[in-house]
């Protein structure tokens, strides 16, 4: 048997939508585009939303747009891909690590204000594995301290705390369309905003700085340039698979909610495994892998059991294998030490990530935890 980690489902769909797009002859600056952003920002329930080539030109362009940069810092959490903290690098300011929360994995909160400085000018948080934070936490420590929120939405989409969608608690946030995620474009992300200014600043930064759109041009090929922009645009390939990704995301999400409920039945019942998961009443979930913490004399044989459970045909990961602070790069330049991030290195050191996406059956889980089970049990 093998089954993917992550497995993008495309289908008939998508391959006919391609196909019209490139008879069209318009492979960028279309409709599509748009009509992607439309559909988005009506499945998270408002704001407003514009399409980027991934989530890390959404993180940095929020940097940017806040005027984030030398002499700022930024909190961040140690658990997060690295894409969270080089948005913050790519601007010269400084990235404030903070330890994660050891149920969640997400940043814990109660480490923030002891953090906080004159310098302090945003917040970004990650809502790890579609697990969502308490926003009413967030929000009012923000507001408290004035400073900016950014969410990375990458592994998140789906999730809402108190009805409302991630990304929309603070100033920005930024989707992921990645393959294995909830929804694919190939390479591509969408940022969403409930102000309208900021989203149209990330309109013109994400193409070039032009000042007005190809659309909008008096004389063919005339416009001015009147600040520092990038080439972060989605293509209209992207945006026609996106269309239809975003049509079968509620059957997506659903799976993937019914596959978590299969993993928490079976992994109850295996010695020294814990299924990481959310406890908060408000928060809906949108599960985007299933991680374990390996407990006890298990911690150290992480390498090992992933091995062979990749040897059994079962696709693993690790989220993440940082803590970020301790990567080559962060260590040198910020001197961190492996000890000041005791959590995050639990996740790092102690985790495996299984598969849980709508490709992957009830019985291939019952697989998977049989192996587990049997594994375990020979380690223990
Ligand atoms: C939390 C988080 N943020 C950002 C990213 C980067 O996303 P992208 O590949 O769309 O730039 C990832 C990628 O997995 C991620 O997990």
């Amino acid at each position: 048997m093998k089954i993917p980690f992550g497995k993008p489902i495309i289908g008939q769909a998508e391959f006919n939508s391609i196909k019209k797009v490139l008879k069209s002859s318009r492979l960028v600056h279309g409709s599509k585009t748009e009509e992607f952003e439309e559909s988005f920002s009506n499945f998270v329930g408002g704001g407003f939303a514009t399409s980027l080539s991934s989530c890390t030109s959404g993180l940095h362009l929020a940097n940017i747009i806040l005027e984030i940069g030398h002499n700022d810092e930024v909190l961040v959490p140690s658990l997060s891909h690295v894409a969270t903290v080089h948005a913050v690098e790519y601007v010269g300011a400084k990235p404030i690590f903070i330890d994660a929360d050891v149920e969640t994995g997400n940043i814990d909160l109660n480490l923030l204000q002891s953090k906080v400085t004159s310098k302090t000018k945003a917040l970004i948080i990650v809502h790890y594995l579609g697990l969502p934070l308490n926003m009413d936490k967030v929000t009012e420590f923000c507001k408290k301290n004035k400073i900016f929120l950014i969410e990375d939405c990458a592994l998140a989409l789906g999730s809402k705390f108190k009805k409302k969608h991630v990304g929309l608690f603070g100033e920005i946030g930024s989707f992921s369309f990645y393959p294995v995620k909830h929804i694919t474009t190939a390479e591509g992300g969408m940022v969403i905003s409930k102000n309208k200014t900021i989203i149209d600043k990330v309109k013109k930064f994400k193409a070039f700085g032009y000042d007005r759109p190809l659309n909008q041009r008096i004389i063919p090929g005339m416009y001015d340039i009147n600040l520092l922009g990038y080439n972060f645009r989605m293509n209209e390939i992207e945006a026609a698979i996106g269309i239809e990704q975003l049509k079968r995301l509620p059957s997506f999400i659903k799976k993937r909610s019914i596959n978590m409920n299969v993993y928490k039945s079976k992994i109850r019942h295996i010695n020294n495994l814990r299924l990481v998961d959310n406890n908060l009443s408000e928060a809906i979930n949108s599960y985007y892998c299933a991680v374990i913490i390996l407990e006890n004399s298990l911690k150290r044989k992480r390498n090992q059991i992933l091995k062979i459970l990749v040897d059994k045909g079962i696709g693993c990961s690790i989220y993440y294998p940082g803590p970020i602070p301790n990567f080559k790069f962060y260590k040198k330049k910020y001197k961190t030490k492996a000890t000041e991030f005791k959590n995050a290195s639990l996740f790092s050191n102690a985790s495996i990530s299984l598969p849980l996406g709508p490709h992957i059956s009830k019985s291939e889980i019952n697989f998977i935890c049989q192996k587990l089970k049997n594994i375990v049990e020979k380690f223990s």
